[in-house]
């Protein structure tokens, strides 16, 4: 993706203070560890790549707020979110045993200084699961961003190698929701309302913005909006063959999420558009 890297622990610092400086609220990790395995173990390790982060974050600049993914795909050797059984020709992704992952994930985050972990995974039960494992370890501030409703999308693409986590067989359509069910989302999202989420993520963006109206008006909850890297990718491309004025579509399309009810918006423009908000 043209303007998207990969950092190490060190420059994340930097980089937390300059979005810091440029009055953004909030930073979102996704770890990308140099070993996978079939239990994720990079996901939870006391010196993982996300957790050496967050000490370096916590121990240089404090004050910014850092806020976690979790999910195992990018620690999986085959590329899922879940633990994976393979018979033969078919797979399927173990919830349960997925959950209990998750939780040891969530857990080493918000001690290694996790303001607030935010479970892209989709597993049923994880958000009670994960807020319980928090409270009974002391760490009932640390909050919970539940990407609620996330749909199974063509425009996860170019995360996906970015993140170095494409699936290396199947897909993610037996976890992640069906485009064509507005009604699933509502009642996966009163699920995580139920189970301790504190705030509700919506993903992608423009093409599920009926989705985020209705979760904002239904759930009166503050609620997030995630606009995703093939998203991002589509007006990038534009704009490089000079079919679209970058910043005007920025600023359009990130107006209609508030509109539509974003009170968060996750973007890869976060930095550029708040250097233009201020102009
Ligand atoms: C991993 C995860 C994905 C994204 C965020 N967390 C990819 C996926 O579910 O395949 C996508 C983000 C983006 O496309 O910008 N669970
Ligand atoms: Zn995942």
């Amino acid at each position: 993706m043209p303007g998207v890297f990969q950092f190490s622990p060190d420059g994340i610092v930097d980089e937390a203070r300059r979005a810091q400086d440029l009055g953004l609220q909030a930073i979102l990790l996704f770890g990308v560890p140099r070993e996978k395995d079939e239990q994720a173990s990079g996901a939870y390790a006391e010196n993982g790549v996300v957790q050496k982060t967050l000490r370096a974050i916590k121990s240089k600049c404090p004050e910014v707020v850092a806020i976690t993914d979790v999910c195992l795909c990018q620690y999986m050797s085959h590329g899922h979110c879940g633990v994976a059984r393979i018979d033969g020709d078919h797979f399927h992704v173990l919830n349960d045993e997925t959950v209990d992952l998750l939780v040891k994930t969530a857990l080493s985050h918000a001690h290694a200084g996790a303001d607030m972990v935010a479970p892209s995974d989709m597993m049923d039960g994880r958000i009670g699961a994960i807020r319980e494992a928090l409270d009974a370890n002391g760490f009932d501030q640390t909050g919970i961003m539940s990407y609620a409703a996330k749909f199974a999308s063509v425009f996860y693409g170019p995360f996906r190698d970015a993140a170095e986590s494409p699936p290396k067989f199947g897909d993610r359509r037996s976890y992640q929701m069906d485009c064509a069910n507005a009604e699933e989302a509502l009642r996966e999202v009163a699920l995580d309302v139920e189970e301790g989420a504190d705030i509700l993520m919506i993903k992608p963006a423009l093409p599920y913005i009926d989705i985020l109206w209705r979760v904002r008006e239904r759930f009166a909850k503050p609620t997030a909006v995630y606009h995703v890297s093939g998203e991002y990718a589509m007006v990038k491309a534009a704009a490089e063959k000079g079919f679209l004025d970058e910043r005007a579509a920025v600023l359009e399309i990130m107006t209609s999420l508030k509109r539509a009810g974003a009170d968060i918006i996750v973007t890869y423009w976060a930095r550029e558009l708040a250097e233009w908000v201020r102009e």
